[in-house]
């Protein structure tokens, strides 16, 4: 006889997508449950896989026995190593204010719903700032993540591979010093020395507060020497709670490699990844590489150049559209060619507005990937919240590989 569980989520839950997504991830955990009259708990009298649960959930805070203390999940510990204000930040996700991050809550829930784990290969054909690969890594998946831009996939790199590189970047620390003279010319910072970092982590990782401070200064007007110093202090704090998150939850790390590269034409083997979760490039309604101009022109990189490689910045006016449809068909293809039968693909996204016109980009690609071959399962409304959002909904969409 099985004793009653009763399973509670985490206090931030309050969207109706976060409760459809926290009992799909229950159902695929194998979870059989009653919903609770608030809604925010669960009742469950079947044999309940609690390891499981305790180690993968994103939305489930605890679970609790009768006349037992409640048991908390890896999350729960997780989201505390928290330097920012903003609840969803936690470990490196806060490193550059980038526009349009996933929520990464709702992308460990995806990936319980689709059924990866260790062992599996989940690709990111946009992956942004990053969030698919820092919570892939957590769940012990290793990580494929491709962006054209350079800075993107920067940002992926530095929150990813910098917990391995601690040391190196601590001993490194001491040598770097704030430009103050020169702030205006390329770089923020220079060694004691005077000597180049080689390409890798390290450099890596202070070409990334450089940007942080960079983009602090143009938005916020932030000093970019006190802005350099004291983002480089809160990254290390930070990157120093991602190994202790890994240590102390005896985690095992997904291996991430990013690649600055074309979603259009991936160079990946046909059937070589077990999931995909991403979200498309929105850049009719929001320009990422003008976005970023002053971290790219940092950087060394010719805007106009780059812009070629941009999906959605090409073209003028109603032009833009088409161009952006026949570039995202090209991308739903690679994600069919790529995705191992009967494996899922995770995808985000909204309707974009032009000119005061809702355009449905959220059909146009659901065709493009029905059109690949690939089979939508389920879409899940997802309201977003603010005011200076350039959408007000978007969707989440489960595609499925048939099987052959
Ligand atoms: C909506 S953002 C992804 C945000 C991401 N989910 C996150 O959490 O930060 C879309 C990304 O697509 C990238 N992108 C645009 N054109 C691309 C292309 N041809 N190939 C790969 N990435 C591209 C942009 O640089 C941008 O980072």
């Amino acid at each position: 006889m099985h004793q009653t569980t009763q399973i509670s989520l985490h206090e931030n839950v309050q969207f109706i997508y976060e409760l459809v997504l926290a009992q799909m991830e229950l159902r695929a955990a194998g979870v059989r449950f009653e919903v609770n009259d608030n809604l925010r708990s669960f009742t469950t009298n079947g044999g309940v896989d609690s390891d499981a649960l305790l180690h993968r959930s994103a939305y489930v805070m605890s679970l609790q026995l009768p006349h037992q203390p409640p048991q908390f999940t890896d999350y729960h510990y997780i989201q505390q190593y928290n330097r920012t204000q903003s609840i969803n930040q936690y470990l490196t996700h806060w490193f550059y204010p980038y526009k349009g991050k996933f929520h990464p809550q709702m992308i460990r829930a995806l990936l319980g719903i689709m059924g990866l784990g260790p062992g599996d290969v989940v690709l990111d054909p946009f992956i942004g700032s990053g969030t698919t690969a820092v919570e892939a890594q957590l769940l012990g998946i290793d990580c494929i993540g491709v962006d054209a831009s350079p800075l993107c996939c920067l940002i992926s790199r530095v929150k990813t591979h910098s917990w391995a590189h601690l040391d190196e970047i601590e001993a490194a620390s001491e040598y770097v010093a704030p430009c103050v003279e020169n702030v205006q010319q390329q770089r923020l910072f220079r060694t004691a020395e005077d000597r180049e970092f080689p390409e890798g982590p390290v450099k890596d990782f202070f070409d990334l507060a450089e940007m942080i401070a960079r983009s602090d200064n143009s938005r916020r007007r932030r000093d970019p020497v006190e802005a350099f110093v004291s983002n480089r202090d809160r990254m290390l704090a930070s990157v120093r709670d991602h190994q202790t998150v890994r240590e102390r939850l005896a985690l095992q790390f997904g291996e991430v490699e990013v690649r600055c590269a074309d979603a259009r034409s991936l160079e990946l083997a046909d059937e070589s990844v077990d999931g995909i979760v991403t979200s498309p490039p929105y850049s009719v309604a929001l320009n990422y590489v003008k976005n970023d101009e002053h971290a790219l022109e940092a950087m060394g990189f010719d805007i106009d150049e780059i812009g070629e490689e941009f999906i959605g910045v090409r073209g003028r006016g109603k032009e833009r559209f088409e161009l952006y449809d026949q570039d995202m068909r090209r991308c739903a293809r690679e994600m069919k060619r790529v995705l191992k039968p009967g494996a899922m693909a995770a995808v985000v996204i909204g309707n974009m507005t032009y000119k005061g016109e809702e355009i449905d980009t959220t059909g146009m690609f659901t065709d493009a990937c029905e059109q690949a071959g690939l089979i939508l399962e389920r879409s899940v409304d997802k309201i977003i919240f603010g005011l200076y959002n350039v959408m007000q909904k978007e969707y989440i969409l489960l595609f499925r590989n048939p099987q052959r």
